[in-house]
C-alpha cells in the first residue's frame, strides 16, 4: 500500500504566514470575512437568506398548529408542535447571525416570505393533515439544506457546519411527525 508523503517537519504547515499576516491586516471592516473567502459572498448571504425566510415560516406553520391542536385538546401532539416551533426559532437565529457575520443583512420582512422560503404555509383541516403537511416541510427543508450544503462545501466551512447542525435537526423532526403519524393511524384502528 502506496503511503501518503510526509510533511517536512521544519517546514511550516501554513503555505505562507507572511501573506496570511499582510492580508488580516487589510480590510478589517470586514470582520471575519477574510480577503481570501472562497464562496460568492452576494449568492452566500442570498442563499441564507432563503433558509432564513424557510425557518420562519416554518414557526409561524408550527404556532398554527400547536394553537389549533390545543383547541381541539391533542395535547402531546400540540406540545410537540410548541416545541418544534422554538427550535425552528433557534435555527432562525442562528442564521440572522451568521448573514451579520458575513457583512450581510439578515431578510425579516413579512414582503414575499413565502417567495424566498423553500417550504410552504399549509394549515391543514384535520390534526393528521397538520402533521403530514410538518413532515412535508421538514423533508422540503433536508432536500434544500442538503444542496446549500454541498454549495458551500469546503468553500465556507462555518455556514456549511451551522447548515448540517439543522439539517441533522430538521431530520429530527421529520422523525418526530412519522412517528406522531403511526401513533395516530395505530390509535384510529383500534377505536
Ligand atoms: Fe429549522
Ligand atoms: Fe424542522
Amino acid at each position: 500500500m502506496a503511503t501518503a508523503p510526509s510533511r517536512d517537519p521544519k517546514k511550516p504547515f501554513l503555505s505562507d504566514i507572511q501573506e496570511i499576516r499582510r492580508r488580516a491586516r487589510q480590510h478589517i471592516e470586514q470582520g471575519a470575512v477574510i480577503e481570501n473567502y472562497k464562496a460568492d459572498l452576494e449568492t452566500s448571504i442570498r442563499v441564507l437568506n432563503e433558509a432564513l425566510a424557510t425557518e420562519i415560516v416554518c414557526v409561524l406553520r408550527y404556532k398554527r398548529h400547536h394553537y389549533m391542536a390545543s383547541g381541539i385538546h391533542a395535547q402531546s401532539v400540540a406540545a410537540e408542535f410548541l416545541e418544534h416551533a422554538k427550535e425552528e426559532q433557534g435555527h432562525a437565529d442562528r442564521i440572522a447571525e451568521r448573514i451579520i457575520q458575513l457583512n450581510g443583512a439578515p431578510n425579516f420582512s413579512p414582503d414575499g416570505l413565502l417567495m424566498r422560503s423553500h417550504s410552504e404555509y399549509v394549515e391543514g383541516e384535520t390534526l393528521i393533515d397538520m402533521i403530514k403537511e410538518d413532515l412535508v416541510a421538514e423533508r422540503i427543508a433536508i432536500e434544500s439544506y442538503s444542496e446549500i450544503i454541498r454549495y458551500f462545501g469546503d468553500k465556507d466551512p462555518t455556514s456549511r457546519r451551522l447548515l448540517e447542525e439543522i439539517l441533522a435537526n430538521e431530520e429530527e423532526h421529520a422523525e418526530d411527525m412519522k412517528t406522531l403519524i403511526e401513533t395516530l393511524g395505530e390509535g384510529a384502528r383500534s377505536a
